[in-house]
């Protein structure tokens, strides 16, 4: 069991706009796909899916179990729910979407229900999102690091998250990157755009293969067809020595993501 490499973002397209993103990535052979309860748009994705024509078996779904579903009475009963959306019986992975506020739900709660869920088949792998050291710390005593497919966090040329990627990497556990682009700013970024220059690449591709170079998961979304088709060719760049370096010295702390009320408090 693996997370791809490459996936479409779908936070914020909603209705139409994510019908043809979905649909535009299939076609142009994106075969993962990132949503979660709280986009609103599992609906949408599924049906795009669907008039896809691609087989459910070369499809990799990801779906997040928003805060209020975390209870161990309400989180399979969403899941389902989700999966009905999706027009599927069962999802490749299924992520915490966020540390249940101030621990609300106890974590062993939310784990137990996760690892029934992967028992009856509805989804294949489990992990977290937006967990700190501590929190990660705390999920791998209970199911074991093994049991933990990924830790979904933000991460940029901007916010290169390093204590946690470090940790992550020392129990064997997968990061994805969210919002690898910082949302789009770091395409304005005249280093990142003087490599790119040098590649005969766009930016965009210079701060995925960067991730990707790392060993992190990407999954960067996008309304337009043109830049889901280079993104998606990011795989196909590779960058030097120097140029990871250049980027490394771009880290800032500049987080775009700090929700009040969910962050936890961020390594
Ligand atoms: N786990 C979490 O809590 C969490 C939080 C945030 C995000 N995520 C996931 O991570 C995904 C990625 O994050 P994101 O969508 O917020 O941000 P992102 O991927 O960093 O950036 C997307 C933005 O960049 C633009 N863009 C993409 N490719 C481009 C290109 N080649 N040239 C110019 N502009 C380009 C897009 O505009 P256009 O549409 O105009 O191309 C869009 O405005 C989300 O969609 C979601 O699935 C997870």
């Amino acid at each position: 069991m693996t997370i791809p490499a490459f996936g479409l973002g779908t936070f914020r397209l909603k209705g139409q706009v994510v019908i043809d993103s979905v649909s535009n990535a299939l076609e142009l052979g994106y075969r993962a796909i990132d949503t979660a309860q709280i986009y609103g748009n599992e609906a949408e994705i599924g049906q795009a899916v669907e008039a896809s024509n691609v087989a459910r078996s070369e499809l990799f779904l990801t779906t997040k179990i928003w805060t209020e579903n975390l209870a161990a009475d309400k989180l399979i009963p969403s899941l389902k729910d989700s999966l009905a959306k999706l027009r599927t019986d069962h999802v490749d992975l299924t992520l915490i979407h966020w540390p249940s506020p101030g621990g609300a739900v106890p974590l062993a709660d939310t784990l137990a229900a996760l690892m029934q869920a992967k028992a009856q088949g509805l989804t294949k792998q489990i992990g977290i999102s937006n967990f700190n050291i501590a929190l990660m710390q705390e999920a791998i005593s209970i199911v074991g690091a093994a049991n933990i497919a990924t830790n979904q966090i933000e991460l940029s040329p901007y916010l290169q998250n390093r204590k946690v990627a470090d940790f992550v990497r020392s129990q064997g556990i997968h990061i994805t990157s969210y919002m690898t682009l910082a949302y789009g700013k770091a395409l304005q970024d005249p280093v990142l755009q003087a490599i790119a220059r040098q590649h005969g690449a766009t930016t965009a591709q210079v701060v995925l293969a960067w991730a990707m170079q790392l060993g992190y998961a990407v999954i960067p979304s996008s309304t337009q067809r043109a830049n889901l088709q280079s993104n998606l060719q990011a795989a196909q760049l590779r960058l030097s020595e120097a140029d990871m370096a250049q980027i490394a010295a771009l880290e800032r702390n500049e987080r775009l993501v700090d929700p009040q009320g969910l962050a936890p408090q961020w390594d």
